[in-house]
């Protein structure tokens, strides 16, 4: 079998494939899926540019749609969060070999240039002979690739950049340009072909809401991140656990004693914050949500402005999804060797492209993912993952067993949306919660969870039936 792909070195198959089967024993929730539904394969004829992390996790979400029936293409969502030997297992296959690979296409690597990103995007889009009829996306980036390419080629052009685009959006255009000349239709077919998206993360779920506000979106979309055991699950736990490896493998400084500062406390800010005291640190949390707010002071954070906190805090961290939140004039105030880190999707929550332009900074690199901006005082800081996603960028994102649970959620969005396309309009759906509560289930015994189960009469004093769902559709957990 021939196929083209891009990864780092195909020679670390066999390292990623260790891993891999390592993360399957730790994915309870995907093998049972493989178990369910390896036989009827519902994703048969399902074609699906797939847009997230391309980690070990990855590999496993990605062999459990093939073993499904789908024909699958892969990119990263982020250029520094690739685990190279997963991307070469994957390619290579479990059957396959470095010189005969039989796996999936992959087009991912660590430290892509900007530039790369969007190529790497463009080919999960580009398929031999038919084209993709599903997204698998996470933070929006091919989702949005086919929307802006329909919009500008039903324009005739791509709209001139201007000053205000940062350097990321003039390199989206430049793509778009090149390939509006090359077939000045291709994202009106791609676009047509594409049956639904399934979407993964805060971030890339608002994108989608903006589109269906405005009667733009192009085709059905679920929104997994808010299935309960996705971002109640992934955001919050995945995040308590990989928050401080990425600072332990990028700086190993002594968290314990440390002032932290926590921008934002929702899913994700919650579990950086529980993680970062349970280390010892004094959290420091800033809201603009009165609600959010109050469950930190509940919690027994400070709750105070960034600006009031520049002259004590020793570490911060954004997961706010909102940009603009670390801006270069509070970098250029902050304690010398302050670490500056953000956790949540897009990195214009901390302005680099400000602090590059502070007058006089030098920024000297520590190691990949880790510098040090110097300010003509001598004082400086030391920035993770150049302000992008530093728990993919300096460790290696989510442990398995969680994301089994946020991959569950992904590959029965895949099965609906493929395999019910007539029951969606283009609008952004959450999966029904007796799904939400499956994948609950399927995670259970394997960490000896022993469910006590309703009997029929309390099940009518609740007014619930005794196989759920247990709780309406608007209760928080
Ligand atoms: P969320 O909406 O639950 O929480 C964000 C919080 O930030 C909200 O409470 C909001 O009020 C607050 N906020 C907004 N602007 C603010 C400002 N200027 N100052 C202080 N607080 C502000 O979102 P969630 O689920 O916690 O996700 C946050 C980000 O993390 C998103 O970009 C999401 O895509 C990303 N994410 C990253 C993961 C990772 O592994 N790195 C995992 C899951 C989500």
């Amino acid at each position: 079998m021939s196929f083209d792909y891009k990864v780092a070195d195909l020679g670390l198959a066999e390292a990623g494939r260790h891993q891999i089967r390592l993360a399957e024993h730790e994915m309870p929730g995907l093998m049972s899926l493989r178990e369910e539904f390896g036989a009827s394969k519902p994703l048969a004829g399902a074609r699906i540019a797939g847009s997230l992390h391309m980690t070990v996790q990855t590999a496993v979400l990605i062999e459990t749609l093939t073993a499904l029936g789908a024909e699958v293409r892969w990119a990263s969502c982020n250029i520094y969060s690739t685990q190279d030997e997963a991307a070469a297992a994957v390619v290579v296959g479990p059957n396959g070999s470095v010189e005969d690979p039989q796996g999936v296409p992959v087009f991912a690597w660590k430290g892509e240039t900007l530039e790369e990103y969007w190529d790497c995007t463009e080919q999960i889009l580009t398929w031999p002979g038919e084209g993709a009829n599903m997204i698998l996306d996470d933070g929006g980036d091919a989702t949005m690739l086919v929307h802006k390419g329909r919009e500008w080629e039903a324009a005739g052009q791509v709209p001139p950049t201007t000053e205000e685009d940062s350097e990321e959006f003039s390199i989206f255009k430049a793509l778009v340009r090149r390939t509006l000349a090359e077939d000045g239709q291709k994202w009106t077919k791609v676009s047509e072909e594409i049956k639904g998206v399934t979407e993964e993360t805060t971030t890339g779920v608002h994108r989608l809401y903006e589109l269906a506000k405005t009667g733009d979106l192009l085709f059905p979309a679920i929104n997994v991140n808010d299935s309960v055991t996705k971002s109640k699950f992934d955001n919050k736990y995945g995040c308590r656990h990989s928050v401080i490896d990425g600072l332990n493998r990028a700086t190993d400084v002594l968290i314990a004693g440390k002032v932290v500062v926590v921008a934002g406390y929702g899913d994700v800010g919650k579990g950086c914050a529980e993680a970062l005291r349970g280390q010892g640190a004094r959290v420091v949390v800033t809201e603009i949500d009165p609600i959010c707010a109050l469950q930190a002071a509940m919690e027994g954070y400070q709750v105070a402005r960034l600006e009031d906190v520049l002259d004590v805090a020793d570490i911060y961290i954004t997961t706010t999804g909102n940009f603009n939140i670390i801006t270069a004039e509070h970098m250029t105030k902050m304690k010398n060797k302050a670490i500056v880190a953000n956790i949540g999707h897009f990195d214009n929550e901390i302005d680099i492209a400000g602090l590059a332009k502070v007058p006089g900074v030098v920024k000297t690199e520590i190691k990949p993912q880790v510098h040090e901006w110097t300010f003509s005082s001598g004082s400086s800081i030391i920035v993770l993952s150049e302000g992008r996603l530093f728990n993919l960028g300096n460790a290696t994102g989510h442990p398995s067993f969680v994301m089994s649970n946020s991959f569950a959620n992904q590959t029965i969005a895949q099965i609906e949306l493929f395999s019910k396309t007539g029951d969606y309009e283009k609008q952004v759906y959450v999966l029904p919660k007796h799904l939400d509560e499956k994948v609950a289930r399927l995670h259970l015994a394997a960490i000896g969870v022993e469910l006590t189960e309703l009997t029929k009469e309390q099940a009518e004093y609740i007014g619930v039936d005794v196989a759920g769902p247990y709780k309406p559709d608007h209760y928080r957990y």
